[in-house]
């Protein structure tokens, strides 16, 4: 174990005036990769420091609207409003003509996109384009396994599996429930993380990447990692998505058995932490590695402690706010990208996918900015500065 609670504890926090300054920096940021990024976006991760642009596909577009959409709430800055506005008219083209959407990322895509638009604005149109994500990732649902399919076509026995990082892609359920009054897409969400806890949480609270199901049984198979390390190693990025995944869902269901479940999965985050508080892509690495960090995990496991801070006691409320102010304030220092001509993402080392012996990947994106870890430094920023009211 790299840190205890404790040691974290030593660390120096962000504040609001450090927050503000950061947020600064990302909105200056956006404010001028939107030439480049308003009818096209941005590639997933940056090449050399900068983002490509591209059409809206892949599971990663969202993020950068998203990120508009927190520039915009920041600033009440109606070029913001209208990028975004133009991106999510986007959105509903794409879920419309089904571009790019076989696989379960409905969330990740139209909750800072759709959801967001009809949320600010009123946009009755982003409404209906989320509800039609909502409806066509109810169609990944598995009856038998009481999962969300992740990858490839419905059904297939090489692809019945779930991972973890669909846990983002619940709440575009939960809030179609609720706009609806259709119970189902709750439902299926609900089941879909008590399948996941069930089979992808260790008893040492790290957590596999992937678990595959038995086609025909609907019992819980093997896990495997795709992005990890090992099979048997925690994934940065994984553990991150189950720790705000699991607030998410708390958040929506305010199951108090999460309690617990959030608690086991934060900590080994927290203790496997390398000095610096930076994450290596997988928790195999530590303190001295010459492995890429993923600073986009550690973006993510800020935002989720801070939401799940809202519903614990005050010990554990005072906890989990700590400890992400204090990752926050490593990432301002280490990560955040305050020169244009370096970059034109905004939170530098990060990780998209790095190939092992064991899994199936090839480096992508190593050391770079990616969009998500852009959108959920913002959101975290976003978090420290005000009472936010999710997208999720
Ligand atoms: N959800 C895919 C990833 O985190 O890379």
């Amino acid at each position: 174990m790299a840190q205890t609670l404790e040691t974290i504890m030593g660390y120096p926090a962000a504040d609001k005036e450090l927050a503000r300054k950061a947020m600064e920096d990302g909105v200056r940021i956006i404010r001028a990769d939107l030439g480049e990024f308003t009818e096209h976006f941005p590639s997933s991760n940056s090449f050399n420091g900068f983002y490509q642009p591209t059409e809206n596909v892949e599971w990663t577009t969202g993020f950068w609207t998203g990120a508009i959409w927190l520039a915009y709430e920041y600033t009440k800055d109606e070029q913001f409003k209208q990028a975004a506005k133009v991106q999510a008219d986007s959105f509903f083209h794409r879920i419309e003509r089904k571009i790019d959407v076989n696989h379960h990322d409905m969330g990740f895509l139209f909750s800072l996109s759709c959801v967001a638009a009809y949320k600010l604005t009123g946009d009755e149109k982003a409404r209906e384009g989320a509800l039609m994500a909502a409806e066509h990732l109810a169609g990944r649902y598995r009856e038998k396994g009481r999962f969300l399919q992740a990858w490839g076509n419905t059904g297939e026995a090489s692809e019945y599996r779930l991972i973890i990082d669909c846990l983002l892609n619940l709440p575009l359920l939960y809030w179609a429930s609720e706009e609806t009054g259709e119970k189902r897409y709750a439902q299926m969400a609900e089941n879909h993380i008590r399948t996941a806890m069930k089979c992808i949480l260790r008893e040492d609270d790290s957590t596999y990447h992937t678990y595959f199901m038995d086609p025909e049984t609907g019992e819980p198979s093997y896990g495997v990692t795709h992005q990890g390390n090992r099979d048997q190693s925690a994934w940065a990025r994984g553990q991150a998505w189950g720790i705000y995944g699991i607030a998410l869902s708390y958040h929506y269901l305010k199951d108090e058995s999460y309690i617990r479940l959030f608690t086991r999965v934060t900590d080994f985050f927290l203790t496997h932490l390398p000095k610096d508080l930076i994450p290596y892509w997988d928790f195999d690495f530590d303190t001295g590695s010459t492995e890429p960090r993923d600073s986009s995990a550690a973006a993510i496991a800020v935002c989720g402690m801070l939401e799940m801070a809202k519903y614990l006691d005050e010990a554990q409320r005072k906890k989990y706010t700590d400890a992400a102010h204090r990752l926050l304030y490593a990432l301002i220092q280490e990560c955040g990208n305050r020169d244009l001509s370096r970059s034109n993402g905004l939170l530098l080392h990060g990780t998209y996918a790095r190939g092992s012996r064991e899994n199936t990947c090839k480096d992508r994106g190593v050391d770079e900015c990616n969009t998500w870890g852009d959108y959920f430094y913002m959101e975290a920023l976003t978090r420290v500065l005000s009472d936010w009211k999710m997208y999720w």
